[in-house]
């Protein structure tokens, strides 16, 4: 089974991830977690690039290809093999991070997004997707007190942006049926405990 979990910087995915790894684990499933970008040697490497912020001068199309690039190395080398194996694949963002970021909040026309994701991934489409929502002044109050000053690239973005990002994240939401939102002001228990509720059914429908 694969499952991405998706949201602004700072929604708490990175926390949800971990808890849901750990839940799949007691019950006696193999789990790996991913984290985009990066995952794969080659693709920590295109990470660096991506983030640093000395790399202010890069284009918002060479920044969408080398998110793609990477996606579709990690594919191949990782999440097919894995799941062919029959591990529960989870990965900290996946291809639906790019066409809200570069697509929705960078204003890269949709459809070519939407066609570069679909050939970086392949068949490797996500079962479920959950989408941490917050608004867009919870972001900030945590982006302050987990230090401003160490932000990358992409996080020192204007709020514009992030408005385009959450909105997109929210069209897609009613688009797709993986897509699984939920109230990121909730508390990380209750979070945790509806993202397992829909896992499980999800494996109860389906193994
Ligand atoms: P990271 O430090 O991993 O952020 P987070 O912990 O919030 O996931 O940095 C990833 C940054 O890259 C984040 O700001 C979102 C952005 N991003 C894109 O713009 N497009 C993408 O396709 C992906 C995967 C990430």
């Amino acid at each position: 089974m694969f499952i991405t979990f998706e949201g602004l910087d700072f929604c708490g995915k990175s926390t949800q991830v971990t808890l849901l790894k750990e839940k799949l684990e007691a019950i006696g499933k193999n789990v790996t977690l991913i984290r985009e970008p990066g995952g794969t040697q080659i693709s920590e490497k295109v990470r660096k690039i991506l983030l640093d912020k000395e790399n202010s001068e890069m284009h918002i199309e060479a920044e969408l290809l080398l998110f793609s690039a990477s996606r579709a190395q990690l594919v191949r080398e990782k999440i097919v093999p894995l799941l062919h194996e029959g591990h529960f694949v989870i990965s900290d963002r996946f291809h639906d991070s790019s066409i809200a970021y570069q697509g929705f909040g960078r204003e890269i026309n949709l459809s070519s997004v939407k066609t570069i994701q679909k050939f970086a991934i392949g068949l490797a489409i996500p079962h479920l997707t959950f989408f941490i929502d917050l608004p867009l002044e919870e972001i900030d109050k945590r982006r302050e007190k987990f230090g401003a000053t160490n932000l990358d690239r992409i996080e020192l973005s204007e709020n514009d942006f992030y408005n385009r990002v959450r909105n997109g994240y929210i069209e897609m939401s009613m688009l797709e049926k993986r897509f699984i939102t939920i109230d990121g002001t909730l508390s990380i228990e209750e979070i945790h405990n509806k993202i397992i509720e829909v896992v499980e059914d999800w494996i109860k429908n389906n193994e």
